[in-house]
């Protein structure tokens, strides 16, 4: 996720970290040369992000589907969006379509994790790519359980 999230730092001022779980990948985007903000809406991860971080990184304990699509520290416009959001399956839903739409239009790029390996699979990447947008598979962790892989979404 960081080696491909770094490729598009000189882009954007700020990132913002969506999903942020136990902090096992978020960890890597604590020093960057972007600032990143953290999202997390489980309030035991949170508990567990302030236990292993501290204070000094920003951690946003809010719903991804309440954030604002603009340029605030916890809005999803015109900034780098790295994603472990749940998106396939039981997780899919309009508003997630909708969310990632209105980020992508605003010059978002995201860049998703997913443990489905392709973009077929994704029903939600399915709606944006019929909208015109860019997905591509960027890389697969075969040795992941199960295994996992990137995808890099953007408008044309
Ligand atoms: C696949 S896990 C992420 C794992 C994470 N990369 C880690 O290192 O633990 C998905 C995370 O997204 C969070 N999540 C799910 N829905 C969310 C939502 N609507 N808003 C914010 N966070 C959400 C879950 O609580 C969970 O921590």
């Amino acid at each position: 996720m960081f080696e491909i999230s770094q490729r598009h730092f000189f882009r954007y001022a700020r990132g913002i970290f969506i999903g942020t779980g136990s902090g096992v990948v978020a960890q890597y985007f604590m020093d960057t040369p972007i600032p990143f903000s953290f999202v997390e809406k489980h309030p035991a991860f949170v508990r567990q992000f302030y236990q292993h971080f501290g204070n000094e990184k920003p951690l946003l304990a809010k719903d991804f589907f309440t954030l604002p699509v603009d340029d605030s520290e916890e809005g999803l416009g015109q900034c780098l969006i790295v994603s472990c959001m749940p998106v396939t399956g039981p997780f899919y839903f309009e508003k997630l379509l909708e969310q990632f739409r209105d980020a992508l239009n605003s010059g978002s790029t995201i860049v998703q994790m997913s443990y489905m390996p392709f973009i077929k699979q994704i029903r939600l990447f399915d709606g944006l790519q019929r909208e015109g947008f860019v997905i591509e598979r960027m890389s697969t962790v075969f040795f992941n359980i199960p295994p996992a892989s990137v995808f890099v979404l953007r408008k044309l």
